[in-house]
């Protein structure tokens, strides 16, 4: 089937759909160093996009909405995401509805009784994980669960021990917006014709070709072991699966593909060490500020530097 151009309604125009869910190593505040070192053509020969890594996809919202790119594919090996994604494409008065009835239940509830229905919330969300079928995504109740325990959960995160169970206790907002309802139909009407997938990031590569732009924000290399954090979803994301993820864009690369990545600069704890400069023969790399924590201890965080790296010259 030929895909259809994206178009977003002009109701919607007026509301900027933003990420639905808070994601660990979201990249919200990488955008504008991504953008400016984006390859010439964006719009002109350069039509499709696409991203699979999509976490909470800060990247995405924001060119879905202001790039003439044309086409898009999003994915992501966590079926959660899956989930949460294709319900909203398909059924976002659906979300809607269940979540209006946990927000009214929750902001009515004192301490003790929001604690009581998060746990309760959280275990009816972990029953489920087992019964998940990826061949019908469609899931209005599954998908207003993860957006509850994101938005009330601490630190409002989401995170998944080794069984793909949500682990995050409850938080203590006082007034957390649950049921934004103007956003979740904002970011319904951007996915409209958004190509969504489950799995490895290497199911795209039928998709890709010469005119796609590729980004790819892979769990980070850890700096220290301290700093692991591999449990976005229940595989993990090691040295050999970044030396994997390097020779697969320089498939895309040969293909003709534009591929930027995001990466950990190794180079913040070893000036010396070349990890990733061995991986990506031939691509650029571009070292810019990012203010993350370098560790667990809150009063060592500052400005460090992360990696993006581009298969194409930047000038
Ligand atoms: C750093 S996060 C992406 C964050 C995203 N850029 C954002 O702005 O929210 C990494 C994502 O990679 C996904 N992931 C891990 N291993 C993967 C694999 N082999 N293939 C595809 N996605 C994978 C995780 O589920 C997670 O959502």
């Amino acid at each position: 089937m030929a895909a259809r151009p994206h178009v977003i309604p002009d109701d919607l125009k007026l509301v900027t759909a933003i990420p639905f869910l808070k994601w660990a190593g979201g990249k919200r505040k990488l955008i504008k160093e991504l953008e400016l070192r984006f390859p010439d053509g964006i719009g002109e020969h350069i039509t499709k996009y696409a991203e699979s890594f999509i976490g909470g996809g800060a990247l995405f919202f924001h060119l879905v909405q202001n790039s003439n790119l044309k086409e898009y594919l999003i994915s992501d090996a966590n079926p959660e995401l899956y989930i949460a994604y294709k319900t909203i494409q398909e059924s976002v008065e659906d979300v809607i509805d269940e979540l209006s009835k946990l927000e009214a239940n929750y902001i009515k509830s004192n301490s003790e009784k929001r604690a009581k229905l998060f746990y309760k919330i959280r275990t009816a969300f972990n029953k489920g994980v087992k019964k998940i079928d990826l061949a019908v995504p469609n899931n209005a109740k599954r998908t207003a669960q993860i957006i509850f325990l994101n938005r009330t959960c601490f630190n409002g995160l989401f995170r998944v021990n080794s069984k793909g169970e949500f682990n995050v206790p409850h938080g203590r907002y006082v007034k957390p917006t649950i049921n934004n309802f103007n956003n979740l139909r904002a970011v319904s009407a951007v996915l409209q014709n958004v190509e969504i997938r489950c799995g490895d990031y290497s199911n795209c590569v039928d998709w890709i070709d010469e005119k796609t732009l590729v980004y790819f924000d892979p769990p980070y290399r850890p700096l220290t072991t301290s700093s692991a954090f591999t449990s976005y979803s229940t595989s993990a994301f090691a040295d050999e699966q970044q030396k994997q993820l390097a020779e697969f864009c320089i498939r895309l690369k040969d293909k003709g593909a534009s591929v930027i990545i995001s990466n950990s600069d190794p180079k913040n704890i070893d000036v010396n060490d070349d990890f990733f400069e061995n991986l990506y023969e031939g691509f650029q790399f571009h070292s810019v500020l990012a203010s993350r924590a370098i560790n667990c201890d809150g009063k060592k965080r500052g400005a460090i530097s992360e990696l993006i790296i581009t298969s194409y010259e930047v000038n």
